[in-house]
């Protein structure tokens, strides 16, 4: 993918244009996330509905920790997805992935397009590992990762408590993506400029 970004041809045959994030897009960004029912935004870490947490996000836009993915259809926001990662301590290898659709649009593939652009953008970044905090009920999203290679690795027991107070397990979803690292580095080690001269 370029800057540009790439276009994502939907199951429909729309198309949607899923690019890096840009500090003009901090309005329909807020548009899209007020535009989402509170089920599928209660378990986002921010209260994205909020102006002052969009300004952060456009604020951090040039933070090497934050990387994120719009969607862009007939010129609105319908989806997110970001990549965050420590650059100190014990899990500077480690990045974690959110990904959120706008309703109309979901089980078109578009969640599954997000999460593939962010898991090659983490591997082009050097990451070992990826993992993403779903809840259990969260079909969509279990789904959409686990095609990527995604695994179940962990389960928080009623770790979320829902709109309604309803608890919830968290699944924590792991990708490890050092082996695509590695085949590159020994694709690299075995490749001779002077074969074939
Ligand atoms: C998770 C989410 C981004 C998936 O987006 P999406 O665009 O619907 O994803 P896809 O269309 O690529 O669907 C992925 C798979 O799950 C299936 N799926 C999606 N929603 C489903 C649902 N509600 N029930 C059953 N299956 C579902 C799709 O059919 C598809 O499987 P298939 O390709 O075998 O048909 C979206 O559901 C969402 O925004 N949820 C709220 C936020 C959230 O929970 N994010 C996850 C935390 S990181």
């Amino acid at each position: 993918m370029t800057d540009s970004g790439e276009l994502v041809t939907l199951r429909d045959g729309a198309t949607v244009l899923v690019r890096p994030m840009v500090a003009a897009d901090g309005p329909a960004l807020l548009a899209f996330f007020r535009g989402l029912p509170e089920e599928d935004r209660q378990f986002l870490r921010d209260d994205v509905t909020r102006t002052e947490v969009i300004d952060r996000f456009v604020a951090n836009l040039g933070d090497d920790t934050v990387f994120s993915f719009v969607a862009e259809h007939e010129g609105r926001i319908v989806g997110d997805g970001t990549l965050h990662r420590t650059r100190h301590g014990w899990a500077t290898h480690v990045a974690t992935i959110r990904v959120v659709v706008a309703r109309e649009l979901q089980r078109s593939g578009l969640g599954t397009s997000l999460a593939r652009l962010l898991v090659k953008r983490a591997i082009g970044l050097g990451l070992d590992k990826l993992v993403a905090e779903v809840v259990d009920n969260q079909i969509g999203a279990l789904r959409a990762f686990e095609k990527l290679g995604f695994y179940q690795e962990a389960t928080l027991k009623g770790h979320v408590k829902d709109i309604h107070g309803v608890k919830h397990d968290l699944v924590v979803m792991a990708n490890d993506v050092s082996h695509i690292w590695e085949t590159m580095e020994a694709l690299v080690a075995d490749y001779s400029p002077t074969v074939g001269d």
